[in-house]
């Protein structure tokens, strides 16, 4: 099955991003046709700055949380230009009203951010980026589904002129992630700055660890561990008896949230210990990081040539 999969580079990733999404790409990878990829031209719909330094860090932080090169196809969007090209074929088989509807667009609007074109059509980009690789299964956060679905009417309108040519996406939302609470208990957001980094330094991990919001219980009394922040990031990173441990811990009493606190940064930073190592020998050797991207664009372009060449030659673009 082609599992695909986009990322746009925005700079220091928290636990939410890791457990709600990083981490279901590492583990896609043991048995699919992954396919997931940096996307930087969709980057630039937000203006962000520094795109080259954001798109070297995701590329580092990526690696250094799992995915591997060798079973997935891994690599920056704007290394293979073909999707611009079919961007701009799909455009013709995308409606105006499809592109009103669509939420980035309408939300943003909304709260009167001035919207320029590239955020109005960015979701035909997006059903380019998916179908020009067969994508068979797109797994998305919430906000995304419409994107896909965006990407199947362009494809239907498409096959509907020219023949069975773009394979068909089908969105997979993963209903047993759940929400990973901020340090407010809010989702956590880079947008609301409530977020606990996955890389960062110890102190200063401890120091936003120590403020997450807990209810006032004295030491003594026993403290309920469903409703807490901390337990409910704690949980993230553990399982079985030492979980249980935990909650044993809250239902007796005499220890106090500080404590619960200290234990869950310990498990933290335990937990992504490898990959801080990682981090730091990608970090030190970016000319690999760079070395396997161009690896990965060269694996994705041959992918998309026959896909972009059909294209070309039913549309008539190839004289
Ligand atoms: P942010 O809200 O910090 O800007 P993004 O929107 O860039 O995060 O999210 C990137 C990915 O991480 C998405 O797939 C999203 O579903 C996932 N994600 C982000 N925050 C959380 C969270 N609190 N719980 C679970 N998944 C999350
Ligand atoms: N729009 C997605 C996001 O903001 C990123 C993305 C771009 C994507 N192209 C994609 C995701 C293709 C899946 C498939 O998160």
């Amino acid at each position: 099955m082609r599992v695909f999969t986009g990322i746009q580079p925005s700079g220091d990733l928290h636990i939410g991003n890791y457990f709600g999404s990083i981490k279901q790409m590492v583990d896609a990878q043991e048995d699919n046709d992954t396919f997931a990829f940096i996307a930087n031209y969709h980057a630039m719909t937000s203006g962000a700055k520094d795109l080259s330094k954001l798109t070297m860090q995701a590329a580092t932080d990526f690696l250094a949380l799992g995915i591997d090169p060798n079973k997935s196809t891994f690599w920056v969007q704007s290394d293979v230009k073909e999707v611009l090209e079919l961007y701009w074929i799909l455009s013709g088989f995308t409606p105006m009203g499809l592109l009103e509807r669509a939420h980035s667009y309408k939300d943003k609007t909304a709260k009167g951010i001035a919207a320029n074109h590239s955020l109005f059509s960015y979701p035909v980009l997006m059903a380019a980026d998916i179908l020009l690789f067969n994508s068979e299964v797109v797994p998305v956060g919430k906000d995304q589904i419409q994107h896909v679905e965006i990407a199947r009417d362009i494809a239907t309108k498409f096959n509907n002129q020219y023949g069975d040519i773009l394979t068909m996406p089908e969105f997979r939302v993963q209903e047993e992630v759940q929400t990973v609470p901020g340090i407010d208990g809010q989702k956590m957001s880079k947008s609301y700055g409530n977020v606990v980094n996955i890389f960062g330094e110890e102190k200063k991990q401890m120091k936003t660890i120590k403020k997450i919001v807990t209810e006032n219980v004295a030491m003594d009394e026993p403290k309920e561990f469903e409703t807490c922040n901390v337990y409910n990031m704690a949980k993230l990173f553990l399982e079985g008896d030492n979980l249980i441990a935990l909650q044993d811990r809250y239902k007796k009493g005499g220890e106090g949230h500080g404590h619960f606190k200290i234990y869950l940064a310990e498990v933290m930073w335990e937990y992504f210990k490898e990959y801080r190592e990682k981090r730091e020998y990608f970090e030190n050797n970016q000319d690999e990081v760079r070395e396997i991207l161009t690896i990965g664009a060269n694996k994705a372009r041959e992918i998309a040539m026959p896909t972009i060449q059909k294209i070309r030659s039913v549309t008539g673009i190839k004289y």
